[in-house]
């Protein structure tokens, strides 16, 4: 392992920030989902191999580096100058692998079609299942691989990445082999998840049992093919009126965990639809959208964090954005409420196409009233967690992967205030430095 790419040293150390933010000491919620835990002053990060080994003032670094029989001459240097370090940034939701794009939709809403209108009448999410399913693996592969590059550019060092553009066995199965391909090549880490469930699949449309049918097809002929591929490490099920209801969802999501997967799940976006209340009573990790929950969603997922069985509500701002919504999940209602928060992209074809977390929590920010230090904790410590890394990534603490974001600003409140600015100097990832700006 080199810590410059191909270069000569084992380690690397970042000197000269205005300020390290560790977002140590694990899961945030309530008031402590502001606490980014600042290092200020002289401050170093040294990391060994993949790993971090020390975080605080330059002094104690070099001691502890010292004491621990680092050779200090391993060490590349990487100099901050006067920027943020804050660990690489999270995102705990995105639809990355996908064909076509489907900018046509913007008139359709311009003239007052709705999202599940278009759906239902054939567009929509199945414009871009019909554009996957004709996609070769290698074109598939090539649009992420840009999209991916971006992402990296804008400080994401891990992401969550789901099929859901198939709704056939084998397009679901081809688009996990693709996020596989990609996690392997790095260096964005990707967790992948199966969404089979996303839509009902055009055959099976028409039909007055079609939902029913589908998530039975879903159950007995997907799941089974994605687990024996080994790929997919979560399942997700677009829970919404309209689309899969929480019996159906239920279905699939229990029939995934028997399988070994882990559970997230679509909730409550456009109107409640008992998604909430399904996550927390189904022990999922992730709850997302959630801009629509009923009062008991909220109260279930708030006696689940209190019951140390915390569901993260990963919200998606970006999402209500792009479609003109006029409400934003009510982000302060689930802080205050205990439930902990992260913020992605839900980077898609149709209703976020943004590779960008930072302009994610400027929006969130300025629609859902969160603090700079709320949208930080909500990228890193918390997304890690909505995607079970929470003791591998997320934060800057001895032991941990290594994963790093030099930025071109001093302060935590400048990330989100230079709206779409472009803020990331460095990224290291697993203690390579693999993208620059100079
Ligand atoms: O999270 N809501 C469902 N799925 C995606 C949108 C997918 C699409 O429109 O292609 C979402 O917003
Ligand atoms: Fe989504």
């Amino acid at each position: 392992m080199t810590a410059e790419g191909g270069g000569p040293f084992a380690g690397l150390l970042i000197e000269g920030a205005a300020a390290v933010a560790t977002l140590a000491g694990g899961l945030r919620r309530g008031s402590s989902q502001a606490e980014v835990a600042i290092v200020a002053g002289d401050t170093a990060v040294a990391a060994w191999g993949d790993r971090l080994i020390a975080v605080g003032s330059a002094a104690d670094v070099e001691r502890l580096i010292e004491a621990g029989g680092y050779p200090l001459e391993s060490f590349a240097r990487l100099d901050a100058a006067g920027g943020l370090v804050t660990p690489g940034l999270i995102d705990a939701h995105t639809h990355l692998v996908f064909a076509g794009t489907r900018e046509g939709e913007w008139q359709m809403r311009a003239r007052g079609a709705g999202y599940l209108e278009i759906l239902a009448a054939g567009g929509g999410i199945l414009s871009t299942v019909a554009a996957t399913r004709e996609a070769s693996e290698k074109d598939l592969l090539a649009g992420a691989r840009a999209r991916l590059d971006e992402m990296l550019a804008n400080g994401t060092t891990t992401a969550e990445a789901k099929s859901g553009y198939g709704l056939d066995t084998q397009t679901e199965l081809r688009q996990l082999e693709v996020i596989g391909r990609l996690d392997r090549a790095g260096p964005v880490q990707l967790v992948p998840t199966y969404l089979g469930a996303h839509a009902v699949a055009p055959e099976f449309r028409g039909r007055p049992d079609a939902a029913d049918a589908y998530a039975a097809a879903v159950i007995g002929e997907q799941l089974p093919a994605v687990a024996r591929q080994g790929i997919a490490r979560f399942c997700d099920v677009f829970c919404e009126k309209g689309v899969f209801d929480p019996g159906q969802t239920a279905r699939v999501l229990e029939a995934a965990r028997a399988l070994g997967l882990a559970l997230r799940v679509h909730a409550d976006e456009l109107v409640p639809s008992g998604g909430a209340e399904l996550a927390a009573a189904l022990g999922c990790l992730s709850a997302d959208h959630l801009a629509a929950p009923s009062e008991e969603g909220v109260a279930a997922l708030a006696r689940a964090a209190d019951a140390g069985k915390p569901v993260v509500a990963t919200l998606l701002p970006a999402t209500s954005w792009f479609l003109g919504a006029h409400h934003f999940a009510p982000a302060r209602r689930f802080i205050d409420a205990g439930i902990p928060v992260a913020l992605a992209t839900d980077l898609n074809p149709g209703t976020s196409p943004t590779m960008s977390l930072p302009l994610v929590m400027s929006i969130a920010c300025l629609e859902m009233g969160l603090t700079p230090a709320e949208a930080l904790v909500a990228v890193t410590i918390n997304a890690a967690h909505s995607i079970g890394l929470g003791a591998e990534v997320g934060s800057i603490e001895p032991g941990k992967q290594a994963d790093l974001i030099v930025w071109d600003v001093p302060s935590v409140d400048q990330i989100p205030y230079w709206l779409g600015g472009r803020l990331v100097r460095s990224v290291v990832k697993r203690g390579r430095r693999v993208f620059g700006r100079d």
